[in-house]
C-alpha cells in the first residue's frame, strides 16, 4: 500500500515513517527540511530504510505530489507549529497551516485518499482557561468533574482567542474533516527523533538545555500542567485508524479525537525539573499559555480500543538518553 507522510522528516513524521515501514507499507516521505534537526532524521530514515522515497517538498508542492503518486492513505503533519511565530507571523502561519492543509486534504479527497490530520489542542482556545482550577503545591489541576477526566471533544472550539495557531490548525483541521479525513487533536507528545525548541516540544527543549549545561527559563510559576504522550502511543494509535479507514472509512470519516496521555501521564513543569535536577530561571506568564490541559481520551478509546500504554516516567528517561545521544549532532 502506498502512503504519504507530509512532514515525514519531523519528530512524529520519523516515527511514523518507521512504524509504516516495518509494516510493509510503500512510503513516500515529503518535508522541506525547514525545521531543525530534521536533517538528522532524515540521514536516520535513509539508514534505517533502504532506497527511502524522500521528496523535498515546500507544502505549497505537496498536492501536485499527490496527484502524481496518487497514495492511497495521506499522514498530514507538515506544519508551522509554534505558537510564538504564529503570533510573529501570522500570514505565513497561515499559509502553510490553513491554506496548505486545504491544499492537501484537497487534493487527496480528488483522489480519494483519507487523511489523517495531527491538529491540536490549541483549537479549544482559551475557553480551556475559563474553566475552574485548583492550585496544588507542584501543579494546577481542574477543579470539579474535570478533575481526573479532563476535556473531551464536546468542549466548544468556538473562543473568544485561540492565536493564530490555534486558528489555523483548526481551519486545517476543518478542511479535512469536511472532505473526509480524520483529525487527532494532540495534546503534548515526546520521545526521540524530537528536537524541541523554546516554543514547541518543551520536554525534549528541556531535556537539551541540561545536556548542553544551558539555563531553563520556565514561563509563569511552573505549575502549568500537561498530559505527555509517547510517541510509540501515537504510532499505534495511527496504524489503528489507518486500518478503520482503509476497512470501514465512513464509521470514523469526518471525526475529531483528543489525542494526549490523560490525567495518568500529566506532569508540572515544576515536576519535570525536579525529576530532571534542573534548577530553573522564571519570567512572566506567556499570553495564552494554559494553565492546565489535560484530555479525556475515553473517544478514541471506544472507536479504537487504544489507551496510552508507555509509563511516563520510563519513556521520560528514554527520551534523555537518546537526548543525550543526539546533542552533539545538533
Ligand atoms: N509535537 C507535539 O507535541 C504536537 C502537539 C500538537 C500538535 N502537533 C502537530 O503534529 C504535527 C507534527 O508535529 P512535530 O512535533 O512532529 O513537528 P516537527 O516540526 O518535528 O515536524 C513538522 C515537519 O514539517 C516540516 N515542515 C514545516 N513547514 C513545512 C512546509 N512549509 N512545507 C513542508 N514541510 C514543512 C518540518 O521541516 C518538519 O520536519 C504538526 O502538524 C503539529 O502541529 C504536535
Amino acid at each position: 500500500m502506498k502512503v504519504l507522510v507530509t512532514g515525514g522528516a519531523g519528530f512524529v513524521g520519523t516515527n511514523t515513517v518507521i512504524a509504516l515501514t516495518k509494516r510493509g507499507y510503500d512510503v513516500i516521505v515529503a518535508d522541506s527540511l525547514t525545521r531543525r534537526g530534521s536533517e538528522v532524521n532524515l540521514r536516520y530514515l535513509q539508514e534505517t530504510i533502504p532506497n527511502l522515497d524522500f521528496r523535498q517538498s515546500e507544502i505549497e508542492d505537496m498536492a501536485s505530489l499527490i496527484f502524481k503518486e496518487k497514495p492511497e492513505l495521506v499522514f498530514h503533519f507538515a506544519a508551522q507549529v509554534a505558537v510564538t511565530s504564529s503570533v510573529a507571523s501570522p500570514l505565513r502561519d497561515f499559509k502553510i497551516n490553513a491554506e496548505g492543509s486545504f491544499l492537501v486534504a484537497r487534493a487527496a479527497a480528488d483522489i480519494d485518499a483519507p487523511v489523517i490530520y495531527t491538529s491540536t489542542n490549541k483549537v479549544f482556545g482559551d475557553n480551556v482557561n475559563k474553566l475552574p482550577i485548583v492550585e496544588q503545591e507542584t501543579r494546577y489541576d481542574f477543579d470539579g468533574e474535570l478533575q481526573q477526566r479532563g476535556i473531551d471533544e464536546k468542549v466548544s472550539i468556538d473562543a473568544n482567542h485561540h492565536t493564530p495557531y490555534g486558528i489555523s490548525k483548526l481551519v486545517g483541521e476543518m478542511y479535512v474533516r469536511e472532505f473526509g479525513g480524520i483529525a487527532n487533536r494532540c495534546s503534548c507528545m515526546y520521545g526521540p527523533n524530537q528536537f524541541g525548541i523554546v516554543d514547541q516540544g518543551w520536554l525534549s527543549h528541556i531535556a537539551f538545555n541540561k545536556l548542553r549545561n544551558r539555563p531553563t527559563t520556565i514561563y509563569g510559576d511552573g505549575k502549568q500542567v500537561r498530559d505527555i504522550l509517547h510517541v510509540n502511543d501515537v504510532t499505534r494509535l495511527l496504524l489503528s485508524q489507518a486500518d478503520m479507514l482503509i476497512t470501514d472509512r465512513s464509521r470514523i470519516a469526518g471525526e475529531a479525537f483528543n489525542v494526549g496521555g490523560g490525567f495518568q501521564n500529566t506532569i508540572s513543569l515544576l515536576e519535570l525539573c525536579s525529576l530532571w535536577g534542573i534548577e530553573p530561571e522564571f519570567e512572566e506568564w506567556r499570553p495564552a499559555d494554559q494553565k492546565v490541559f489535560y484530555c479525556d481520551t475515553s473517544k478514541a478509546k471506544s472507536v479504537f480500543d487504544w489507551t496510552p500504554e508507555v509509563d511516563m516516567q520510563q519513556g521520560l528517561a528514554e527520551l534523555y538518553e537518546w537526548t543525550a545521544s543526539t546533542v552533539a549532532a545538533v
